[in-house]
């Protein structure tokens, strides 16, 4: 199963035309989670309490682990957001927050070393910007998590920047990007 992880709040959004381009191209069985959707709230001390008796109970079958489940179990996985202030929009932090769980997509080994437990071989960053795109805060984040913690091997980059750039074409920039996606030049 492909998991694309929808966290594009725009409905026009041209982030989302990418990862659907690239989704094509995958095929396969494909969840959709569409974040604004998804009804997440952030870790209140409440729910961070609920949150530590369950892990340590194991009841990792809870409903309140039910996206963390979908996330472990997937094959191969498609981010999308859009370049908000340096990152991503907060929605994609609050899914984070609400994936890692311990004992369930990651661990700590007897000597103190986190230790994946997704299944997934890759995960897809997919962005656009409306300026210059760097990725130190969202891909660059998503590749620490992914490589470093959730044992997800390889991380892909698809982004296009300058969209909001007067004397850019977007049109042209999309359309260029879309093609090499179809084209299979993003591996
Ligand atoms: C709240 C907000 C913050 C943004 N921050 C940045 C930014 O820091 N750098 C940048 O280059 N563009 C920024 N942009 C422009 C978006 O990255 C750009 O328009 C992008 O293509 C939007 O993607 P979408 O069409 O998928 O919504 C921002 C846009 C919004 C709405």
């Amino acid at each position: 199963m492909i998991l694309y992880v929808n966290a594009c709040p725009r409905g026009d959004s041209r982030t989302d035309r990418l990862a659907r381009a690239l989704l094509g191209r995958l095929g396969g069985e494909r969840e959709e989670l569409r974040l604004s959707d998804a009804g997440l709230v952030p870790l209140s001390e409440e729910r961070l309490e609920q949150r530590t008796a369950l892990i340590e109970a194991r009841r990792y079958d809870d409903p309140m682990f039910a996206l963390a489940r979908q996330f472990q179990r997937a094959e191969e996985i498609v981010v999308a957001a859009p370049y908000w202030d340096l990152s991503f929009p907060a929605i994609l932090k609050l899914y984070v927050e609400n994936i890692y769980v311990s004992g369930l997509v990651s661990e700590y080994t007897a000597e103190g070393i986190p230790h994946g437990l997704c299944r997934a071989k890759k995960l897809w960053y997919v962005t656009t910007a409306g300026g210059p795109y760097q990725p130190d805060f969202s891909y660059g984040y998503w590749q620490s998590l992914a490589q470093q913690f959730f044992g997800i091997p390889e991380t892909e980059l698809i982004a296009v920047g300058m969209l909001d750039v007067e004397g850019f074409d977007s049109e042209a920039l999309l359309a260029a990007k879309i093609e090499e996606i179809r084209n299979g030049v993003c591996s």
